[in-house]
């Protein structure tokens, strides 16, 4: 690629002129990344950056495993399900010993977003009921369909609030949720907030629905809800929600198209840390390691109760480079220990935010599982008041020293840790020392 072509200022004006303008750029100076490799991203010029943003490139970008794989099947053959293959059924095979016994029919799509819309027909078909729950500030994909069972997109700018069919739970967040109290102090949240009072909010949600004739049919949440700022619901809640959707009726769907495939490093999926029972699992994200591959598992009864004659046909999903990279992203996990490293460099980052918290008042909440962590900054611990501007300025702060952080939670005031998993114990304390100066400085 030409100096030219690289120039910012003309991709900035090209990218206006051909793109639409509702993608948006991170960073007010815009950077123009050209390659990736493990935890680091480079650009035009370059320069190395710390990517702690990407849980997609699970395990590193550009692992040469992945990439290998892709390659090699790619020369082979790309077609889709509709002849037999042996490399799809050796995926699912794979993907389904990750998972708890009974979860075990298989669909592979292209994306998030494809999957929560495949299991949001499941749900609709084999529950005849077309009534969705989910919680606050919850996202769950960029279709239409999905985008109405989004308060973050619903409610958020453009949004036009929420359809009569949708009905909104609390967050159960133990720092800032309605039921949080006097609350935890900072870096301190686990166990202290009881989950059943958010439980009977739910329970209240979906009997309001059908009291109303409109049984939900669906009950979709992130086992931690990261739109709504990298939140752990308080133990018990996960598994007790699900049970609730379930004597209401519904199907419950855990969505781990961002949290899922080891990055909570104690367990494969998140929503087994609270020894919660799905009757659908959506994956998306980490599947692939870049390549587009999305999965909906669930079990024999709801896939055969779904299977009334209507073909579900994909052109892409499940073609045996998809899953050619699916196995080699599984592969790299196992044989790197990626899960491990994942618990390993969440507790370090914990322990070092903590201390952090000891010195900065701006920092009113650590939270997160294995390397899916957030950093709740406020103006006021008293008040908890978010500090948005804050936050912005951090992450703009960091781009500065070559770390790439985002913000997010319902007044983007929550920084959020999700990278690839072989990030290093260097890598860990160099974004601690990063934060620590740049609170000091900013806050
Ligand atoms: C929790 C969750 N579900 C679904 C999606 C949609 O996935 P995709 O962008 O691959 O369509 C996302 C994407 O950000 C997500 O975070």
């Amino acid at each position: 690629m030409s100096a030219a072509s690289m120039n910012t200022v003309d991709l900035l004006a090209r990218r206006r002129r051909r793109l639409g303008a509702d993608l948006s750029l991170s960073y007010r100076a815009p950077l123009t990344i050209v390659r990736g490799s493990g935890a680091h991203l480079y650009d035009a010029d370059g320069r190395a950056y710390l990517d702690l943003v990407n849980n997609v490139a699970h395990v590193g970008h550009a692992h040469p495993r992945v990439v290998e794989a892709a390659a090699r099947q790619k020369a082979l053959l790309e077609t889709n399900t509709r002849y037999l293959h042996p490399l799809i059924l050796d995926y699912a095979d794979r993907l389904t010993a990750t998972l708890p016994a009974g979860l075990d029919v298989v669909h592979l799509v292209n994306s998030g977003s494809e999957a929560n819309e495949f299991a949001l027909r499941m749900a609709r078909t084999v529950t005849g009921r077309r009534d969705v729950a989910a919680l606050e500030s919850g996202y769950h994909g960029n279709t239409s369909g999905l985008v109405d069972i989004s308060p973050y997109k619903f409610d958020g700018p453009g949004g036009s609030g929420r359809p009569a069919s949708t009905h909104v739970a609390p967050l159960p967040d133990p720092y800032r949720g309605r039921h949080s109290g006097d609350g935890p102090r900072p870096g301190t949240t686990e166990g202290r907030v009881q989950a059943h009072p958010y439980l009977a909010d739910l329970e209240a949600v979906l009997t309001a629905a059908a009291d109303d004739g409109h049984p939900v049919g669906a009950f979709f949440m992130e086992s931690a809800p990261g739109s709504a700022g990298q939140v752990v619901p308080p133990p018990g809640y996960v598994s007790g929600a699900f049970e609730v959707a379930r004597a209401a009726g519904a199907l419950a769907i855990a969505d781990e198209v961002q949290v899922g495939l080891g990055r909570v490093g104690s367990h494969w999926w998140a929503f087994e840390v609270d020894g919660a029972m799905p009757d659908i699992v959506t994956m998306g994200k980490p599947l692939g390691n870049g390549h587009p591959l999305g999965a909906v598992v669930t079990t024999r009864a709801v896939a055969d109760a779904f299977a009334n004659g209507m073909e579900y046909f994909n052109t892409f999903g499940g073609n045996p480079v998809s899953a050619a990279v699916g196995i080699a992203v599984l592969d790299v996990i196992e044989e790197e220990g990626l899960r491990a490293r994942a618990l390993e460099s969440g507790a370090r980052f914990v322990a070092g935010l903590r201390e952090l918290a000891g010195r900065h008042q701006a920092i009113g909440d650590v939270r997160g599982l294995g390397l899916f962590l957030g950093v709740v900054l406020v103006r006021d611990r008293a008040t908890r008041e978010p500090a948005t501007e804050l936050a912005a300025a951090v992450v703009e702060g960091a781009l500065a020293h070559g770390i790439l952080l985002s913000a997010d939670g319902p007044d983007h005031e929550v920084l959020k840790i999700k990278p690839p998993l072989v990030i290093t114990e260097a890598d860990v304390d160099r974004t601690i020392e990063t934060l620590d100066l740049l609170l000091a400085e900013l806050a």
